[in-house]
């Protein structure tokens, strides 16, 4: 954060989903007086208040915003808050493909198909059975926040694949998943409201959205191989040179 920062000259950072704080707390700790403004975009108004209260010892360098600004010259970050949005369910028979809704029976959520015109971004083999979803919001999610770039980076720290893992033949489940209490499980009709709902990121989605809305992708790496760049090297640096583009299957 503190080099891409110094590379472009501000000491503004944007934070997309806070959540309880914590990673707020840990980089306005760590990059000091570096940081001249933090913001913060969270959909919950209860987790605003954590928050505040997590956060107070930092004064008004920390608010929140609602909207996104016309304009951002800095560096935003989101750790997962792309995992947290809204995805499209699809179920393939075999022969076609549906797409997974919601239905109320009496008291109770059960799921429906109907047909639809929505695919994965890959062509398959897809193996009958498979429920999969695809990520209209996050990619939308990235295309506006490029709009609003001006000169800066955006970093994105969650679970997810590139897409010819994400869509391989295997993964015929998906990953859509609940968390709650330390307790995971896959069905989002039980305890409705009570749980954390996920699914993982298509990174190449998200790469591609970000590079069609104008934006350079400057690297994608697994976490550990980050921790141990950073743990080794003092040298490594975001790049200054353009990167390659980068294109569907890589
Ligand atoms: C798992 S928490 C993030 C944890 C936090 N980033 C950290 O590292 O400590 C996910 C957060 O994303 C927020 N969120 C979900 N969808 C969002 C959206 N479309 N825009 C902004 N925040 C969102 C949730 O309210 C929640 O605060």
């Amino acid at each position: 954060m503190a080099q891409a920062l110094d590379a472009c000259g501000s000491g503004e950072l944007w934070e997309f989903g806070a959540g309880s704080g914590a990673l707020a707390e840990q980089l306005l700790a760590s990059l000091g007086e570096t940081v001249t403004r933090y913001t913060i975009v969270d959909l919950s108004g209860s987790l605003r208040e954590r928050q505040r209260e997590r956060l107070a010892a930092f004064g008004d360098r920390v608010q929140w915003a609602n909207e996104l600004p016309a304009s951002i010259t800095g560096v935003v970050v989101g750790n997962e808050v792309l995992d947290a949005m809204p995805v499209q369910l699809l179920h393939f028979d075999g022969l076609q493909w549906f797409e997974r809704g919601v239905v109320v029976q009496g008291d109770a959520f059960a799921w429906a198909d109907r047909p639809t015109e929505l695919r994965p971004p890959v062509a398959g083999p897809f193996v009958p059975g498979t429920v999969t979803e695809i990520h209209p919001q996050a990619r939308a999610f990235i295309a506006t926040l490029a709009g609003t770039l001006t000169r800066g980076a955006a970093f994105f720290i969650d679970y997810g694949f590139p897409e010819a893992e994400y869509w391989h033949p295997q993964r015929r489940g998906g990953t859509l998943m609940c968390h709650r209490v330390h307790r995971s499980d896959d069905d989002p009709l039980a305890d409705v409201g009570e749980k954390d709902i996920t699914a993982h990121v298509d990174f190449t989605g998200i790469a591609l959205a970000a590079q069609d809305a104008g934006l350079d992708v400057i690297g994608y790496t697994t976490q550990a191989r980050f921790l141990m760049n950073a743990a080794s090297s003092r040298c490594c640096r975001v790049p200054t040179f353009a990167p390659s583009p980068i294109r569907r299957n890589c």
